[in-house]
């Protein structure tokens, strides 16, 4: 009996994650190959324009232009697989997109080893990154593309790629690593990890808020002690019949302090000041 790649079993060091999985694997935005099949005959697409929408249940859409042959396969069979190819796959990615499944069978054309889905018809293209079952549960037209929203119904990865206890793609071996589309023929890999720091408790904004303004507060009360302390020298000087230059004790005296006795200048002379 001929091999039938829908029987084969999944690899062995792939693991099985649960559906909310899914949106963890669409972070960072890798491309995907989605793979569908209609009466017998399955079609492969590359995508990048993928989101997750929700995580209980998992749904995720895909929005795929209209005049595509997958929008009529993925549209008849009522089912679609995501797969993540890795970093070796880069040519045949790029060559897929430049083919139409009407016109050939795409995955006999690059030879791409397929393997059976878990609850799915479409098939699972082998040595990927990751795969994700959608069946779809709903379909809106928005503009010139086709939204189709999966119900996330099965989630396989290869541990090499993705980490399933940390639930993130790791930055390991880059041709481990799942493909980024940058647009035209360019794709990228990620390859810097950046770990956000959490504030300490002493650093948590309102803390440092409500210091900032008690140092303000300390700072301008300071400033009003020594401003009074020099007005009230410079009342005695002037009542003791003295002329006084303001510049030389530094005092602004074209502002009153709030509250301060006004000034009897009827006696001495103020000098500067101006
Ligand atoms: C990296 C890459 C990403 C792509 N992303 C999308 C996408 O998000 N939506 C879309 O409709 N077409 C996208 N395309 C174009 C389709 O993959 C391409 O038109 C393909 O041949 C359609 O195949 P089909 O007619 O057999 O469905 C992309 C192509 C490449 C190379």
């Amino acid at each position: 009996m001929a091999d039938d790649p829908m029987t084969r079993f999944a690899p062995e060091h792939t693991v099985e994650c649960p559906t909310q999985d899914a949106a963890r694997l669409l972070l960072g935005g890798p491309v995907t190959l989605v793979t569908s099949t209609y009466r017998g005959r399955p079609n492969v697409m590359p995508l990048s324009w993928h989101m997750p929408l929700s995580s209980a249940p998992a749904l995720l859409g895909i929005a795929v232009e209209q005049s595509r042959h997958s929008v009529d396969v993925i549209g008849h069979a009522g089912e679609f697989a995501l797969n993540f190819p890795k970093r070796p796959y880069l040519h045949h990615v790029q060559y897929l997109g430049a083919l139409r499944g009407e016109d050939i069978d795409k995955i006999e054309a690059v030879q791409w080893e397929t393997f059976g889905a878990t609850s799915i018809s479409a098939p699972l293209l082998a040595d990927c990154a990751g795969w994700v079952e959608c069946q779809v549960v709903d379909r809106q037209t928005f503009g010139d593309h086709v939204l189709f929203v999966g119900l996330v119904v099965a989630v396989r990865v290869d541990p090499s790629a993705y980490d399933p206890e940390a639930r993130m793609w790791r930055q390991g071996e880059e041709d481990e690593r799942a493909l980024h589309f940058l647009g035209g023929h360019h794709y990228a890999t990620l390859t810097r990890p950046l770990e956000a720091r959490l504030p300490q408790d002493y650093e948590a904004p309102e803390h440092v808020l409500r210091e900032r303004i008690a140092e303000q507060l300390e700072l301008s009360r300071e400033a009003r002690e020594k401003r009074e302390e020099a007005l009230e020298a410079l009342r005695d000087e002037v009542q003791r019949g003295n002329v006084v230059d303001v510049d030389e004790i530094g005092l602004d005296i074209g502002h009153s302090v709030p509250g301060a006795p006004p000034l009897d200048l009827s006696k001495g002379v103020i000098l500067g000041g101006d």
